[in-house]
């Protein structure tokens, strides 16, 4: 069923676990991720960037296209679409309107009483019309979409506390050392500030910039509340990977479902594979 973050983040945090946002960037990606879920009686939530949003053709093309695949599917875990690094309350009221079911408004490029302030108009907006809504304090590295980060910075537990406190956000992701795309060397992730926020509320924690976190970080961030966690470029790197060998081995081959089938199933395996880690299968 096509339902908001709260309750599935909720439990999550309570039983110990992470719920898996997987980006979509096309028909196939969207497949995919469904069939994975479904399989491993997992709940899931499909992150839409901007940028793949408009490529897919806008967010009402994004919704229904969903929608139609779990109803063909007969879907029966709980699913979530969520906006993944939302810019503005206008965007998040375009996905909202579009019918995502969660937002994400990322203000943290912002100072913090600007942050809170159009956090706070989103929550309004999203919670009365029945999505949740997660916010974003310090900067995640790397890059993603058109948005290039230049150096990491690392949340103020402070900081979050305030935001927390004065918004109803239903999960807050502190940028901790993590980074979109690969990682150059090992993640360097600020345990000592994630265990400080986790303490300072139930709120379940988010995890950007998935990719090349190792198993073990992955068990601490969950041991201390972090109850989402974010994978994009993984499934990217896998689908291209198949695609690559698939055209340079066969000259011949035109019809795209010979190699974004394939792809399809590479997407599937490794979102299956990440579930296991999260300890969201069976969770559904
Ligand atoms: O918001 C999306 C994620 O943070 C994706 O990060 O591409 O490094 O897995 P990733
Ligand atoms: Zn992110």
């Amino acid at each position: 069923a096509l339902v908001s973050m709260t309750d599935m983040l909720n439990k999550a945090r309570k039983e110990g676990y992470a719920v898996g946002q997987f980006n979509i960037n096309n028909l196939e990606f969207t497949q995919a991720i469904l069939q994975a879920a479904e399989e491993e009686k997992s709940p899931v939530i499909l992150g839409v960037s901007e940028g793949a949003g408009k490529y897919m053709g806008g967010f009402k093309a994004v919704v229904p296209m969903v929608k139609g695949l779990m109803e063909s599917y007969g879907t029966t875990v709980p699913v979530a679409i969520h906006l993944d690094h939302g810019s503005s309350f206008e965007k998040c009221k375009e996905a909202v309107d579009a019918g995502f079911t969660s937002v994400m408004i990322d203000a943290s490029s912002k100072p913090l009483e600007e942050n809170i302030k159009i956090t706070a108009e989103v929550v309004e907006y999203a919670h009365k019309h029945g999505a949740s809504v997660e916010a974003e304090l310090g900067v995640v590295g790397g890059q993603e979409d058109d948005v290039i980060a230049d150096g990491v910075i690392y949340a103020d537990p402070k900081e979050c506390e305030e935001l927390v406190k004065q918004t109803d956000i239903d999960c807050l992701a502190p940028a901790l050392g993590s980074v979109h795309g690969p990682y150059k060397g090992e993640p360097n992730l600020g345990f000592k500030e994630m265990e400080e926020i986790s303490k300072q509320s139930d709120l379940p924690l988010v995890l950007h910039g998935g990719t090349g976190i190792p198993t073990k970080d992955i068990q601490r961030a969950i041991s201390l509340g972090t109850a989402k966690i974010n994978v994009n470029t993984e499934n990217q790197i896998a689908s291209t990977k198949v695609i690559r060998e698939i055209l340079d081995n066969d000259k011949e081959v035109y019809d795209p479902r010979k190699y974004l089938g394939p792809a399809r199933e590479a997407i599937k395996e490794t979102v299956q594979g990440k579930m296991r880690e999260f300890g969201s299968s069976g969770k559904a």
